[in-house]
């Protein structure tokens, strides 16, 4: 008999015996815009939402849909405002992928603004001469710079699905620049973390510490008057200010002063690609998601396809069963991961038979309702022949349906941590997340091989998972984090907890996360999950380890009852809005 089979009627039986645990929002009047049922309640609006990890920056995406812009529009103003609002993962300097829905057309478009390698890239870059990877020159080094893609992707975005122009939706950017913020909690204590990485680079202490070496207090205001100067370079000359000219010019000169290989025709020649989502079923709604160079549409859909295989409803939220059947799912997504995802421009990525059905009903029969497998045991599956410490997420949605998920980043917080002198523009360290040796673990312990091996041009595999699931062919859900390796199953867990679990946006994000990667073998859960919960798990053979929260996940979901916001209360300073 199929494996599959043969547990489900001990499944349904689990979950029979189970009390009614189904979920408040689903017991509760289903017409009213707030449940009292509800444990947390998100924002609310009839017309537009703007979700982001940064306060200032959700306004600026507000007062743009106020005044007649698009969610295009808001979104680029939001994105250009994170730059200067939130330093360690908004930027100019790094790269990231944007989700874009248009109602009027119903088509859903993905932009692949990431970073390329430099030309002259090549798979020892990161090799001492013994062959052993050298952490540093991936991370806090010239060579650790990818080509930046952000504003290339703003633009291209702006510019085919946008209504607005560049001095527009860049206006409150370089005005937050020239005059200032005010410095959050928020900003000063993860500046003040930083400083070893930061004050290595004198053009960054400069701008990010006082000029006596000491941190920037609460309430002081934070000026980038250089920052301001790119940004109305950009304002004015759109792509070319920024890929080529004064700007370029500095960007060159400051990567290879710090030994790195990227060159002004490096920047000159990068591309946006703007690619065909990934789509999965999921108990009725279309998830569609960022295809690769990311791998979190990939694994997000392969993941979900599993899971439709449980009961996971009557199962339950986060009790140790469906926690089992997440962790287990996670770690052979994971494995498949480390062998199969690159950047499909160089790689032939077997998108179609990870994302299958059929080879989720495989993965399904191979796991165990009451024992874990190791993950020693666990190998990149075989697969039927196929066709030939800083990220930040945000989400919008106007009044006429259209949607975006937009996630982008720096990779690790502050990027390398390195400020071309002039531009105040921090460059990012995504070269790190190529694997710069086979089964040698990047800056969030993931492993990789020849798929996302460094080439030059290339783009390095990420994690980043904008999302919108839709219903009745209109969006309903939209979402992604950051958090490393954890955004593929912190966006999961968000899709789960409302499709599965029946609950609010609210509720949703504050919900306690868990998290396995395959490698290292251990389940990492958040500190509010149940100490019950953890033990059964225990009993299970999971190595459990409660560690710091994970994901920072900016959501919005619409229903007959309006646009529903939320922002993750993980991070102090995030915000929905809503109008
Ligand atoms: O592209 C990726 O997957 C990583 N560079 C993202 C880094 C990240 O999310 C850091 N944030 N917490």
């Amino acid at each position: 008999m199929h494996p599959t089979k043969k547990f489900r009627p001990l499944i349904l039986a689990i979950a029979m015996a189970l009390p009614l645990v189904s979920s408040p929002n689903l017991l509760a009047d289903e017409s009213s815009i707030f449940s009292q049922m509800a444990t947390a309640q998100p924002v609310w609006a009839k017309h537009g939402m703007v979700a982001s990890q940064e306060t200032l920056a959700s306004r600026t995406g507000i007062e743009i849909l106020k005044q007649g812009g698009n969610a295009v529009d808001a979104a680029v103003a939001v994105a250009f405002s994170l730059a200067v609002t939130l330093p360690r993962a908004g930027n100019i300097g790094g790269g990231g992928f944007m989700l874009v829905h248009i109602a009027k057309e119903n088509k859903t478009i993905a932009i692949d603004y990431r970073e390329m390698a430099p030309s002259k890239a090549n798979k020892d870059i990161f090799l001492d001469e013994n062959g052993d990877a050298v952490e540093k020159l991936s991370r806090e080094h010239g060579l650790a710079v990818g080509v930046p893609g952000t504003v290339m992707g703003m633009s291209l975005a702006l510019e085919k699905y946008g209504t607005m122009t560049l001095k527009q939706v860049t206006a409150p950017a370089i005005e937050m620049a020239q005059e200032g913020i005010s410095v959050t909690p928020d900003l000063a204590q993860s500046l003040a973390g930083l400083k070893r990485r930061m004050s290595q680079w004198p053009t960054t202490a400069a701008i990010f510490y006082k000029a006596d070496g000491s941190d920037y207090q609460v309430d002081d205001v934070l000026k980038q008057p250089e920052l301001a100067h790119s940004l109305s370079l950009i304002a004015q000359k759109g792509t070319k200010g920024f890929y080529e000219g004064e700007t370029a010019t500095k960007i060159v000169k400051a990567v290879q002063d710090a030994g790195g290989i990227m060159t002004l025709d490096d920047l000159k020649q990068y591309k946006v690609v703007e690619r065909k989502p990934v789509r999965g079923e999921y108990r009725g709604y279309e998830v569609v998601s960022m295809p690769p160079p990311s791998s979190g549409g990939v694994h997000i859909i392969e993941m979900l396809n599993v899971l439709q295989q449980f009961p996971i409803d009557k199962l339950g939220q986060n009790t140790a069963q469906t926690i089992h059947l997440m962790t287990e799912t996670m770690k052979r997504a994971y494995a498949d991961r480390s062998e199969y995802l690159g950047d499909p421009d160089f790689y032939n990525v077997p998108v179609k038979a990870l994302t299958s059905k059929d080879y989720a009903q495989k993965i399904a029969s191979q796991i165990s309702m009451d024992k874990i497998t190791p993950s020693t045991d666990i190998k990149p599956g075989k697969l039927a022949p196929y066709e030939s410490d800083q990220t930040t997420h945000f989400s919008v949605v106007d009044k006429w349906g259209n949607a975006v998920s937009n996630t982008y980043t720096l990779n690790f917080s502050y990027g390398s941590g390195l400020v071309a002198k002039g531009t105040g523009i921090l460059l990012n360290n995504e070269m790190d997340d190529f694997s710069a040796k086979a089964g040698v673990p990047n800056g969030y312990g993931l492993v990789g091989g020849d798929a996302n091996a460094v080439e030059g041009n290339k783009r390095p595999l990420s994690s980043m998972s904008p999302t919108i699931v839709m219903k009745d062919g209109k969006p309903f859900l939209v979402t992604g984090s950051p958090g490393g390796s954890r955004i593929i199953t912190t966006t999961l867990q968000i899709i789960m907890n409302v499709i599965d679990h029946g609950l609010n946006i609210a509720e949703a994000s504050n919900a306690a996360r868990i998290h396995h990667q395959w490698l290292p073998d251990e389940l990492r859960v958040e500190s509010s999950l149940n100490r019950d919960t953890i033990s059964l798990l225990e009993a299970k053979g999971h190595k459990v380890k409660v560690q710091s929260a994970m994901g920072s996940t900016q959501s919005i979901m619409v229903n007959e009852q309006g646009i529903f916001g939320s922002s993750d209360p993980r991070h102090a300073g995030s915000e929905a809005i809503g109008y």
